[in-house]
């Protein structure tokens, strides 16, 4: 039977972008062959709606039994009174914690024709491709004890670092996994220097590596100077692995690398299932930008390379998400630009759709 997928539009510019990536799944299916039981359902605000919940019990069990999901965006100002219990990203975390995806992979890659548009110059990120793996399911943001408590006259913020040999070994292995199939290199960053947690970390991490992933070249590094070498010459990692709260730092530093939160897709791993493949979920790394929503002016790139990692680490389809990126530089090359895309006056923005047309005419042409 064909691979499953199963896609949450979400809210606001969640399924405008969406519309794009059907057009391509639809190319893919119709062109190379490579047809998905595709099935649609409801998350954040749209299922709230309908249904009172931003995450439908039936919704939550087929989006445990397909081989991947793609998610748009949820939220918007219309759902910012809810109740916190049937808030929009209510969905999106149950969706991250029943399928339990511990690995959170965020690429920052630079296509050439958008270079000048970073941040940094164009030398330190021009054809720049690496991955960082963030912990996602532990760490400071879930340790307990945590809570504001009273000590003496004054109170006192509490939050705990805490990580098990078991979570560190199965992001390390996600990270190997990962290594193996790209550059061959892992940089697994801590604070080994100052924090109990990271001593286990560097510790588990090369265990990991020297029984299973001797093939894979690994270096260990401090996080604030991984922090800066990523600003410095980021071109020398390929993958970094770190925890939650530093990959959480560390990978909207490295997006700010490569330009406009319209190109940025992710990936959310978890365990292998009976087939072998992770348990993934597939989204942009942006929100439901309820300031252009329903106007035509999203950049559907983002949901559109979430959909070519899906086919590359769910679907060992990597020439075909290659075919995509390709397909994506072409028309970046040729000047195309969303209106998100533009520095300079004088250049005229695409639509949405536009956007859509000039890559499937692109994929047309490859
Ligand atoms: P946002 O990512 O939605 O927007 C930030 C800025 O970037 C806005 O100016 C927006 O117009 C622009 N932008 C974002 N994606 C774009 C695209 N594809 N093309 C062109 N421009 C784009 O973040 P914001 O404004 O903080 O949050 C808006 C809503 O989205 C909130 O309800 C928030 O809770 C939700 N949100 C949802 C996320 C998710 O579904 N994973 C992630 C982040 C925010
Ligand atoms: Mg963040």
């Amino acid at each position: 039977s064909n691979p499953s997928l199963l896609i949450l539009a979400g809210d606001g510019i969640g399924p405008e972008v969406m519309t794009q990536v059907n057009r391509v799944i639809d190319w893919i299916g119709d062109k190379r062959g490579l047809a998905f039981d595709v099935s649609e359902d409801l998350v954040g605000g749209a299922a709230y709606d309908k249904h009172g919940t931003p995450l439908h019990d039936d919704t939550m069990a087929k989006a445990m039994e397909v081989d991947a999901v793609l998610l748009g965006a949820v939220g918007g100002p219309k759902y910012d009174a809810l109740d916190f219990s049937v808030k929009p990203e209510r969905g999106l975390l149950r969706l991250r914690k029943e399928m339990d995806l511990y690995a959170n992979l965020r690429p920052a890659q630079c296509f050439d024709a958008l270079a000048d548009f970073s941040s940094l110059k164009r030398d330190v990120v021009a054809g720049l491709d690496i991955v960082i793996v963030r912990e996602l399911t532990s760490g400071i943001y879930f340790g307990e004890p945590r809570g504001i408590i009273h000590e003496g006259n004054e109170r006192v913020g509490i939050n705990t670092q805490r990580y098990t040999e078991s979570e560190i070994d199965r992001v390390a292995r996600s990270a190997f996994e990962l290594a193996r199939r790209r550059g061959n290199k892992v940089c697994s960053m801590e604070k080994a220097n100052v924090m109990e947690s990271g001593i286990l970390w560097r510790e588990v991490v090369q265990k990991v590596h020297d029984e299973d992933y001797p093939d894979v070249e690994l270096s260990h590094m401090y996080a604030d100077a991984g922090a800066m070498q990523l600003c410095r010459w980021p071109k020398q990692f390929d993958v970094i692995v770190t925890d939650n709260l530093f990959g959480d730092l560390l990978s909207d530093a490295a997006a700010m690398l490569t330009g406009s939160l319209g190109m940025l897709p992710s990936a959310s791993l978890g365990a292998p299932m009976a087939n072998g493949r992770p348990k993934a979920l597939y989204e942009p790394v942006h929100g439901s930008a309820p300031d252009i929503a329903g106007q035509g002016k999203a950049n559907p790139i983002a949901c559109i390379l979430s959909f070519a990692m899906a086919l590359r680490y769910s679907f060992d389809q990597g020439d075909e998400a290659v075919r995509i990126e390709k397909a994506v530089e072409k028309v970046l090359a040729d000047g195309l630009r969303t209106a998100d895309l533009i520095g300079e006056e004088g250049v005229e923005p695409v639509s949405t759709e536009q956007m859509g047309d000039a890559i499937l005419a692109a994929l047309d042409a490859s």
